[in-house]
């Protein structure tokens, strides 16, 4: 899977700018703040639909104009299409071949990308919100089915807390929206609760290899349903909630839902369901987000990212395309970088750097260079 060529029109700093890439590593090289990482965001943009910096889209806009373009060629699946999105005060308009899809969902699936920021120790040190992100983006560019589900699960449950501030409260009404949400939560926890059986030991295998054995990390769904949490007490194992239906799923969440509801009028918002939940992440047991040093979490999120890469192969036979935005330079341990560079000669990689410093030996060889400075990207040599 391969980005060819990257065409941006008033997307942050960018004015106009069409770039070529090389299928091998690309290395776009310039001073802080010239539109590095903008040009890292727009090409993930493609691939997860959402922006991994900003929930607005009015932010993606240059300022002053009204709309903008990114498009790019790709090649997946042994085919090259070309992906397009323009984005405006009107909405989002998303092209595949020229031709405009009517759902985001018909959109995503074609080409896939992960981007290994600095920001990614928040995955390990921040709040359960960044967590779930994590979650949602990487489910999202390889089921698009995953955001159907969420986006309706996230329009009932926002109905769901408007009635429960509203008194006298509606209880006919929280019926219809506890089945909808008991619905498509159902969907969404089994797609996440497989996809972390999926991913934990990929993530636990590459942990190893970085830390040498010397601990081991656990990846595990934390569910604020009682039944499927790991924090009520005789909680069940991740493997066993991969394989519960749907149905099961459903009805479980529906009666949390009930047993919680006079609690939730209480407290006017909804206190149950996946928008709540987290993923656990421990070293020998120990909970990394407070015990873990800081060497540790960087491998941990490592570790999280090259697990994707290769859980994005499996489900799609190809390695994404993979963004790497000023990591390099931050990878002081030898076996941490080494396993990047590893898997940056396996896939086409765009990395982003301030100086040719951090790019050492067969990666300089063979990389193509870039200059980036005030919104103009232009091919070195
Ligand atoms: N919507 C926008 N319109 C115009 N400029 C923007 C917009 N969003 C960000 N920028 C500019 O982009 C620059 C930052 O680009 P970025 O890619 O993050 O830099 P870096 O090269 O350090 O990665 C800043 O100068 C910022 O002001
Ligand atoms: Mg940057």
């Amino acid at each position: 899977m391969w980005v060819q060529s990257l065409y941006l029109r008033s997307f942050r700093n960018y004015e106009e700018q069409e770039v070529s890439f090389h299928p091998g590593v690309n290395v776009l090289i310039g001073e802080n703040a010239q539109g590095k990482t903008n040009a890292l965001e727009a090409i993930h943009l493609l691939a997860v639909g959402k922006s991994h910096r900003t929930h607005r889209d009015a932010d993606l806009v240059r300022r002053g104009a009204d709309g903008a373009t990114v498009r790019a060629v790709i090649h997946a699946g042994g085919r090259q299409r070309t992906l397009e999105l323009r984005l405006g005060s009107g909405g989002r308009r998303a092209l595949v071949n020229g031709v405009q899809q009517a759902k985001m969902t018909d959109f995503l699936g074609h080409f896939q990308a992960v981007l290994f920021s600095p920001e990614d120790l928040l995955l390990v040190k921040g709040g359960p919100a960044l967590r779930r992100r994590f979650l949602d983006m990487e489910l999202g560019q390889t089921q698009p089915a995953y955001l159907y589900h969420l986006g309706h699960y996230q329009r009932a449950l926002q109905q769901r807390n408007a009635l429960l501030r509203r008194v006298p409260v509606d209880e006919a009404s929280l019926e219809v929206f506890d089945a909808q949400l008991a619905e498509h939560g159902a969907q969404v926890l089994r797609r996440r609760m497989r996809f972390l059986a999926d991913l934990a030991p990929i993530a636990a295998d590459i942990y190893a290899t970085i830390a040498d054995g010397r601990e081991t990390l656990d990846v595990r769904y934390a569910s604020t349903l009682p039944q499927f949490g790991d924090d009520g007490g005789g909680g069940t194992t991740l493997e066993a909630t991969a394989e519960a239906e749907v149905g099961t799923l459903a009805e479980v969440l529906l009666r949390a839902l009930r047993v919680r509801r006079a609690g939730d009028i209480r407290l006017g918002t909804t206190t149950i369901g996946p928008h709540r939940d987290d993923l656990r992440l421990t070293l020998d047991g120990i909970p990394a987000h407070s015990f873990a040093s800081q060497g540790q979490q960087r491998t941990i999120a490592l570790s999280l990212r090259l697990a994707e890469m290769e859980f994005i192969r499996r489900q799609t036979g190809e390695y994404p395309v993979l963004l790497l935005d000023d990591v390099l330079s931050e990878l002081d341990d030898g076996r941490q970088k080494n396993l990047v560079l590893a898997m940056s000669e396996k896939v086409q990689t765009v990395l982003t750097t301030t100086s040719l410093f951090p790019l050492t030996g067969r990666l300089r060889e063979v990389a193509r260079l870039f200059s980036v400075c005030s919104g103009i990207i232009q091919a070195e040599g």
